[in-house]
């Protein structure tokens, strides 16, 4: 993991960042399934928050985003693209999440790029799923 993350297009023309949300699961344990706090859904969390520090990214938390079996998980989420949920995460995975975050806000198909991407958000992809304004199919 990259302790930096890449920057967003803060301030440029067609900057998309706004809404731009990460989503961690601050009950996640550690490998020893330990229930003692701080937990480390909590630091990676509190990293992420770091990592976000002076970019249009909001960080955020939940108790549980129902992917407990792959560990340390988090979402990703951007007004009208794919949202994104990942697992394996580390308790120092949050500028991974912050560079995937600005990634997604600057993908002009609402994807975030398979190249480039931190491995640790090609290996932990568990789903992606479509904002109902580019779903394709007529129904
Ligand atoms: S406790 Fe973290 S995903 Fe369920």
């Amino acid at each position: 993991m990259d302790s930096n993350p890449a920057a967003c297009e803060t301030g440029q023309s067609g900057n998309r960042t706004s809404g731009t949300t990460i989503i961690v699961c601050i009950s996640c344990r550690d490998a020893s399934g330990s229930d003692a706090h701080p937990r480390a859904g909590e630091k990676l969390a509190e990293d992420a928050r770091r990592a976000a520090a002076g970019q249009p990214v909001e960080v955020r938390t939940v108790e549980c985003l129902g992917n407990c079996k792959r560990r340390l998980s988090a979402s990703i989420l951007h007004d009208g693209a794919w949202s994104y949920v990942f697992g394996d995460l580390a308790e120092d995975s949050g500028a991974d999440l912050v560079t995937g975050a600005c990634q997604l806000a600057n993908a002009e198909d609402g994807k975030i790029p398979w190249r480039g991407r931190p491995d640790s958000l090609k290996r932990g992809l568990v789903a992606r799923i479509p904002p109902l304004t580019l779903l394709k199919d007529q129904s």
